[in-house]
Parts: structure tokens; sequence; C-alpha cells
């Protein structure tokens, strides 16, 4: 038989979408589709889209709709995360690393919770209750203390997350990286012994 039809199938493939239509492969996806699909918002903001909620707002329906698991004032409930408090423990052997006492982009959350919660429930919140949730999650970490506080896409690059000045750009492949390219290949030392563990939760001593 013939090699040709292998040979129109490996060009359309690697040729792509210009061979596809006229082929009968596939479609172009629609900008419904486009637009269900991307819904990532960036640390600086790009993609948030507009709207607004209050904090009044957003103790409703966080009470409703996410207390459950995470508590009325975000303190957690069981081994669910807590959303607020934490501040000055990110030093201690257990750090409560939550939004307000840990993370640094704002709009790390507004994705997060518009992705993924509820859990179990996932993108089923409209954009407003996003900005009246987090505006809730802000006043329970004390980040804004007005209940009356309206975030918006406005206002939202203006509020400060505490924890946010101490993270920093990679920088390992400049302070670390130089240390470790040189191998020891001769003369080198005849044991390696342990000098310290790690917490012995991770690597018990038997
Ligand atoms: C059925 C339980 C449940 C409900 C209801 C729920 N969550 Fe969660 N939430 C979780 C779990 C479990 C995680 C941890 C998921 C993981 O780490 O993969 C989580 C994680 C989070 C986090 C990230 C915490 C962190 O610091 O890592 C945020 C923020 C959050 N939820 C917000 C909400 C909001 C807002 C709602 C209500 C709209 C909500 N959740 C409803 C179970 C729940």
């Amino acid at each position: 038989m013939s090699r040709f039809p292998e040979a129109v199938l490996v060009l359309s493939l690697i040729a792509g979408g210009a061979f596809a239509q006229g082929l009968g492969l596939g479609r172009e996806a629609t900008p419904a589709e486009i637009a269900a699909w991307n819904i990532d918002v960036r640390p600086d903001g790009l993609g948030l889209p507009d709207g607004s909620g209050s904090v009044l707002d957003g103790e409703e329906i966080f009470t409703e709709t996410c207390a459950v698991c995470h508590g009325d004032f975000g303190e957690g409930v069981g081994r669910y995360p807590a959303l607020a408090g934490g501040f000055d423990t990110l030093a201690d052997d257990r750090p409560v690393k939550t939004v307000g006492s840990y993370w640094p982009y704002l709009s790390t959350a507004w994705d997060y919770i518009h992705r993924a919660m509820p859990y179990g429930d996932a993108q089923s919140l409209e954009d407003d209750q996003v900005y009246a949730i987090l505006a809730y999650i802000l006043y329970l970490n004390d980040i804004v203390d007005d209940e009356e506080f309206v975030l918006s896409r406005g206002n939202f690059d203006q509020i400060v997350m505490p924890n946010g000045e101490n993270f920093y750009f990679d920088d390992r492949a400049e302070t670390e990286l130089p240390l470790f390219t040189e191998r020891c290949m001769e003369n080198c030392k005849d044991s390696a012994e342990i000098t310290a563990r790690a917490d012995p939760a991770l690597t018990p001593e038997e």
C-alpha cells in the first residue's frame, strides 16, 4: 500500500491549525470557552474583573458557605485551615499561615477563592460575592477596621498585605548555586557524619 496517507497525516499534525479546518479536524475554541478557562488573576491584579462587595455582605455569605469548615471568624474548624490570625507565629515551630499572616498578595486570595472555593462547589460564586467575602476576610484579619468597608476593583491595589514585604525573588542561582558547583573528586573526607536532624516528627530517631 502506498505510504501517501500517513505522509498527509504527519504533515497535517505538524502544520496544525492551518490544515485542521480543511481536513475537518477539531474547531477553534469559542470566545465563551476561552473566557471560562481564562480566569487567572496575576499578583499585580491583572485579570481581576470589575466588581465590589462589602464586609457586611461578605460576613453573611461567609457564614452561610464557608464557616462550616473555616469557622465563623476564619479560625478554622478541625483540620480545615484558618483564614485569619496567626500574626507573629511565622518564626514558630508550627507557624499559623493564614491569608492575613502569610499571603503576600490579596489578588492570589481572590483568584483562589473564585477558582476553588467553596470546597466541593467550586466556581459557584459571583464576582461581587468574592469581593465581599474577601472584604470580610480582610476585616477578620484587622487589615481593614471599618465594617462599612467595600472592597472593589478600584481600591483593591491600595490594600497592603502585612507579610507582603517579606517575600523576595528566588536568588538561589546567585547566592547558593556557586557554592555547590565544585564537587570534591579527590582527597575528600573519609566519612560523612550526621550532625543535625530535622524535626523528629519528620525524621524519627529510629
Ligand atoms: C467543605 C469544607 C470547605 C468549605 C465549605 C470551604 N472551604 Fe476553603 N478550604 C477547604 C480546604 C480543605 C482547604 C485546603 C485545600 C488545600 O490545601 O488544597 C481550603 C482552603 C481555603 C483557603 C486557602 C487557605 C490557605 O491559607 O491555604 C481559602 C482562602 C479558603 N479555603 C476560602 C474559603 C472560602 C472563602 C469559602 C466559602 C466561599 C470556603 N473556603 C469554603 C475546605 C472548605
